[in-house]
């Protein structure tokens, strides 16, 4: 039990959660919306102090705040602006972009961010865990945040609808059949997650059932069941994963049914997509980041092109047409292999693909004699951001045009100051909203070297 406050929000913090100084010392309280007023509990522990709106002053409801029509989305913790208009999302989401770049805020050149114009059902990568309750009974849905407790979750608003009804309908068969989930202290159990991608414009939908040993004696069962109630499935995967982690994937899996991977299209090109490989997971506004990405580039044709950190190849062949050839380069094996496949089917011959570090591989064609350097950079990191091998070699090549791609302005943020030190400037910044009611945001960036 922690103790009860009276405060007031006095803005948003970088993740939405509300602002609150109390006491000289500032607190985040999530769902708390600006200009707000209320009571907070502040739970005091050793390594941080935790705050939770208990309730609101209703005289002082925010014009922005709505019904989450979501009976969960405090506890599941995935959606953290579900309470506020989707405009003043937006809002919120330029803002903080603005207030990352201010430069670039004050020079112009930060365009309104692109807005998704149905913001719900996006997600067309979805997972569900599995535990065994205290009475033995099976429950079903997500981690809540920082903890082993599941959340569950039904009809979630922001996930694929077909993937939600999969999810129930595993749910029902574990229940009626006394299928036990995994249990990870005692490895005993059968199910510990499962993970469904669905293909927007295809239709073709895989699902990942992880398990925590290799026995898996009901897998015919769920084909059979989950082949006859959805027969949109394309295709059944048996996955692995008995190491205690938070990843939910394993690396061992069998195919029990279908091709083993779906195809799906983006800007006019068709992509197949194992389980292993990443694709983004908001298709419809992933195709307006990537036309954006393409025009940043502004691409004669007789360029050579580097598209690190390109997974199966997507911005590498939407960027092909336009130029003279495209190496994309992916740590991930799996990618890589779709990437070479996904060249072959939409007949791009001016694409080469290589498995490795990105920032080895810059290393070592800067360091290359000869070799034909970039004159474009296309690079879409991780969340964690760029390395300083792969900034440093590429400052080296001086590629005229970096396109910088990222889910993380605040690590994109870092990336871009290195390079702005090194010569380049920022030419055009557009966010782009493929995580509409979440406190993240996409952003593009086109960086050029000053001299030129
Ligand atoms: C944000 S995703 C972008 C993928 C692709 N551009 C797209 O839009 O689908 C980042 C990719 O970088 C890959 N990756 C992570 N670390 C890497 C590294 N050190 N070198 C090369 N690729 C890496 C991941 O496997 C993942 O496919």
């Amino acid at each position: 039990m922690g103790k009860k406050y009276r405060v007031g929000c006095k803005g948003l913090d970088e993740s939405g959660k509300g602002k609150v100084i109390f006491n000289n010392k500032p607190f985040a309280v999530p769902y708390f919306l600006p200009g707000e007023k209320g009571e907070i509990e502040l739970v005091f522990q050793a390594k941080e102090t935790t705050a939770r709106l208990i309730s609101l002053d209703e005289t002082s409801r925010s014009a922005d705040r709505v019904e989450t029509g979501c009976g969960t989305y405090e506890a599941c913790g995935g959606c953290q602006l579900l309470h506020m208009r989707y405009e003043a999302q937006l809002a919120w989401k330029q803002k903080l972009v603005e207030e990352l770049f201010p430069e670039e805020k004050q020079q112009g050149v930060i365009a309104p961010v692109i807005a998704m114009e149905q913001p719900w059902n996006y997600r067309h990568k979805v997972y569900c865990s599995f535990a065994n309750g205290k009475k033995k009974e099976l429950l079903a849905g997500i981690y809540e945040e920082n903890s082993h407790r599941i959340v569950k979750i039904e009809n979630c608003r922001i996930q694929h609808p077909l993937a939600n009804e999969i999810i129930a309908a595993i749910t029902a068969i574990m229940k009626k059949k006394g299928i036990p989930a995994y249990n990870e202290d005692r490895n005993q159990g059968v199910l510990r997650h499962v993970y469904i991608r669905v293909g927007e414009k295809t239709g073709q939908v895989m699902v990942v059932l992880v398990t925590g040993t290799r026995e898996f004696k009901e897998k015919n069962l769920f084909v059979e069941e989950l082949r006859r109630r959805f027969p949109q499935i394309t295709t059944i995967i048996h996955n692995i994963n008995s190491v205690k982690t938070s990843m939910v994937l394993g690396k061992k899996e069998t195919v029990l049914y279908g091709p083993g991977t779906i195809e799906d299209e983006l800007c006019g090109l068709r992509f197949e997509i194992s389980s292993q490989s990443f694709y983004q997971i908001n298709p419809v506004q992933t195709e307006k980041l990537y036309e954006t990405a393409v025009e940043f580039a502004g691409l004669t044709g007789k360029e050579t092109v580097l598209d690190a950190y390109c997974g199966i190849g997507t911005i590498s062949m939407v960027t092909a047409k336009k130029a003279k050839e495209v190496i994309g380069v992916e740590l991930n094996e799996t990618a890589c292999m779709d990437a070479r496949k996904n060249a072959k089917k939409n007949n791009c011959q001016n694409v080469r693909f290589v498995a490795a570090d990105a920032g080895n591989y810059m290393a070592a064609l800067a360091k290359e004699k000869g070799a034909q350097k970039p004159e474009v950079v296309f690079m879409d990191p991780p969340r964690s951001g760029s390395d300083a091998r792969f900034l440093q070699s590429m400052v080296q090549m001086a590629p005229k045009k970096i396109v910088y791609i990222s889910c993380n302005p605040v690590t994109q943020k870092m990336d871009i100051d290195v390079l702005k030190k090194k010569g380049y400037r920022v030419e055009k910044m557009q966010a782009v909203d493929c995580f509409c009611h979440t406190h993240h945001v996409e952003t593009v960036v086109l960086l050029s070297r000053k001299a030129d």
